[in-house]
């Protein structure tokens, strides 16, 4: 996109970065399917769940083959985390156990806070074309991962967005940029998460907290960030450095990257497949009562459902 077509979006000053963090590592993801047989890309995966506390997972997806992409995610449980989709381009439809339903489509957010158990699909609404986004999962605090269920979808346009002096063009999904505050905050997590455009040769500067566990994933063109370039398809672990303020990227070529950055909860996490809770103990009772039927029965249904709705 050229930044002509932005003209409607403000142009800020770019944040004072007076030490920008390193690349740490930069990891390839793991080609895996999950789902009823949708292929993906599992970028940050379980191993990493430490290091990049609070976020526990990022898979991503783009395919133009509906066999890749087109049995969806039937019906399947989730407990104690929230489940972040950025759908790029494509539709598919979301329905769950608390009465929430929604289309998610071109540029799109569903954020949805599975709490103390949520049953979902998410079935593509397309039998032709591209299927491309992102499903960011993150962890909720000890204290309210038995909260209730809480769902929002976001259109294209419902995302804060701003432009930069330097060129880039910034979608606001979650935290604050700028001053620009995004669609969700969540005060545990402090979760930022941006959607960046860069042109060939923007820069893009981000004030971080060094505690802040943080990591950009490059989805088109390159970037830059201090001597490390990070190619597309790779995310790039930023080193916690006490003296860093943040992070300066510098695009190579037209790029699209997300950063992604929290506060860690530093609490154990015991995850068992869809359930990601502290302990053991509290998995075994995920799973007893996703068995029992109670997982979503406890899950109250909104009061605008009727009566009897499952
Ligand atoms: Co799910």
């Amino acid at each position: 996109m050229t930044h002509d077509t932005m003209t409607h979006a403000k142009r800020l000053e770019d944040e004072p970065v007076h030490r920008s963090r390193s690349v740490e590592q930069l990891i390839a993801g793991k080609e895996t399917s999950d789902g009823a047989g949708v292929k993906l890309t599992r970028v940050l995966t379980q191993n990493l769940q430490r290091r990049l506390d609070p976020f526990l997972m990022l898979d991503a997806f783009g395919s133009d083959d509906p066999d890749d992409y087109i049995a969806g995610f039937p019906d399947h449980p989730h407990r104690g985390f929230e489940t972040v989709t950025y759908m790029i381009a494509g539709r598919m439809r979301h329905r769950d156990s608390a009465g929430h339903e929604g289309l998610l489509e071109n540029g799109g957010v569903q954020w949805m806070t599975a709490g103390r158990g949520v049953i979902h699909s998410e079935i593509p609404q397309q039998e032709a074309g591209v299927m491309e986004g992102f499903q960011l999962w993150l962890n909720l605090p000890a204290r309210d991962k038995m909260c209730a269920p809480w769902y929002r979808d976001f259109g294209a346009g419902d995302l804060p967005r701003f432009g930069t002096a330097s060129g880039a063009e910034v979608t606001v999904i979650a935290g604050a940029s700028h001053g620009v505050q995004g669609a969700v905050t969540r005060a545990a997590t402090e979760p930022l998460y941006l959607d960046l455009r860069l042109a060939d040769g923007a820069t893009f500067a981000q004030a971080l907290p060094a505690e802040h566990n943080a990591f950009v994933y490059v989805y088109r063109g390159a970037l830059r960030i201090g001597d490390q370039v990070v190619p597309a398809q790779r995310m790039a672990i930023l080193a916690n450095a006490a003296d860093a303020d943040g992070v300066l990227v510098e695009a190579r070529g037209e790029t699209r990257a997300l950063l992604i950055a929290g506060q860690p909860l530093n609490e154990p996490i015991a995850q068992y497949g869809p359930f990601v809770m502290n302990t053991e103990q509290e998995i075994y009772q995920a799973i007893n009562d996703h068995r029992n039927g109670r997982l979503a029965a406890l899950a109250e249904p909104t009061p605008a459902m009727p009566s009897g709705f499952p």
